[in-house]
């Protein structure tokens, strides 16, 4: 049911007045989703094809996850970590044995768990490793997105994230992406020093960079090689968004330290997780990290029932398949316009590129397109448009999005 009688623009005001400008929507308000669709308050049913940034993989209020936040809400919803509760010790369980890991440190937002990774690693390169104190060095990548908490920041190099938030945290050294030459010269310069290398094993927001293959095997190889741990930020990637549970499961590589967040709960609720095997994890002790929220029985009903739904609806095999089918028939698309120049991605992680300068506003007229022709999207970094719909979409809609994008591109006139 939608909200009579307040239009778009009332809630658009509203949040243009009291809310902080920290964000620039496209102009829908949403008011209900199910599965790959969401309705605005006028009542008009879009595709979403951004998932709230990968979050929402298993759909809109999948109701076996809404379920098992209902029944938890009304049951307990909070203890703190100062007394157990009946929801964390089976969630742990079913989390470190589906990723294959000793142990898991519960958190809430994916910013926290990076945050959580890159405390862990420095206190284990300083207690494990034997870096000597405050000498720790994290390796990151140019155009990372982690976060953006003053730490993650301080290694960002987007001027919009960074800007006037100094002074930064030290102790981070920037190489390329997709560089095995500059990781390994880093390393080998200056092994004894470095406690990490954390990297996207695809850069969501930098625009859906794919590495070449081969690239996160070689490099978890060289972190093994130099003793520095191998922390994988699947918060964007995981849960099934490539085509495999983690993306860095195409290449076969087991990280040391695993970061997941967004579809860890379907969508549904806050929840993040760090996954590490006990030489690492167990150098965390009683008082030396936590968060009131982190590990709440709600987030561990909702996280079980999120990754259930992954295995028993197949999410990964489904978005491996219809990830090449949609690639396949963009490709087939830009062979009819000279608006898009390609199209990039695994699984249901994909972006086109658009055939004007980042400055331009076209990727940002083309969504308001595709948004008056049903289908939600947002530019990223300006002339590149992610596409991201949930993980349970059937083949037909996929074909029927895609009728929609070429439409709206044939049409399209620019400015
Ligand atoms: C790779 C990656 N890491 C971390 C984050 C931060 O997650 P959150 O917004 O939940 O703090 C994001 C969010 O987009 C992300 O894509």
């Amino acid at each position: 049911m939608h909200t009579v009688n307040k239009t778009s623009s009332y809630f658009i005001e509203l949040e243009e007045k009291h809310g902080a400008h920290n964000y620039h929507p496209l102009p829908v308000v949403l008011e209900k989703g199910k599965g790959v669709f969401v309705w605005d308050v006028e009542g008009k049913k879009y595709y979403d094809f951004l998932s709230a940034y990968s979050a929402v993989n298993q759909g809109h209020s999948h109701p076996k996850i809404v379920d098992a936040l209902v029944n938890q809400a009304q049951k307990l919803a909070l203890t703190s970590r100062a007394f157990y509760n009946a929801n964390l010790g089976e969630y742990e369980k079913k989390i470190t044995e589906l990723f294959g890991f000793d142990k898991v440190l519960p958190m809430n937002s994916g910013a926290e768990a990076v945050e959580t990774a890159v405390k862990l690693a420095r206190k284990w390169s300083y207690e494990v490793k034997g870096i000597s104190q405050n000498a720790a060095k994290i390796v990151v990548c140019e155009n990372n997105f982690h976060g953006r908490t003053t730490t993650i920041v301080s290694f960002s190099n987007d001027p919009d994230a960074n800007n006037n938030y100094g002074p930064f945290t030290p102790g981070f050294i920037k190489i390329p992406y997709n560089n095995l030459k500059a990781l390994e010269e880093t390393l080998a310069n200056d092994s004894e020093n470095i406690a990490a290398f954390l990297v996207e094993p695809i850069q969501g927001e930098a625009g859906v960079y794919v590495p070449d293959e081969g690239f996160l095997k070689s490099a978890s190889e060289l972190c093994k090689k130099h003793n520095v741990l191998f922390i994988a930020d699947e918060v964007q990637t995981g849960i099934a968004r490539t085509g495999k549970l983690i993306a860095c499961h195409h290449e076969n590589v087991q990280p040391d330290i695993l970061i997941l967040g967004k579809a860890l709960s379907g969508g549904m609720y806050p929840v993040s997780a760090v996954l590490a095997n006990d030489e690492i994890m167990n150098v965390i002790h009683p008082g030396q990290h936590g968060s009131t929220f982190g590990g709440n029985p709600i987030a561990c009903a909702v996280a079980v029932a999120a990754l259930d739904v992954v295995e028993e609806e197949k999410l990964s095999e489904r978005a491996e398949e219809l990830g090449q089918l949609f690639r396949n028939e963009i490709e087939k698309l830009i062979e009819k316009t000279d608006l898009i120049t390609g199209v990039r991605g695994k699984g249901l992680l994909n972006a086109i590129l658009i055939n004007d300068t980042p400055e331009s506003k076209t990727a940002w007229n083309l969504c308001l397109v595709l948004r008056d022709n049903g289908l939600l999207a947002k530019p990223t970094h300006g002339n590149i448009i992610r596409l991201a719909p949930p993980l349970v979409i059937t083949e037909e809609q996929i074909l029927d999005c895609v009728a929609i994008i070429e439409k709206t591109v044939l049409e399209f006139k620019r400015n």
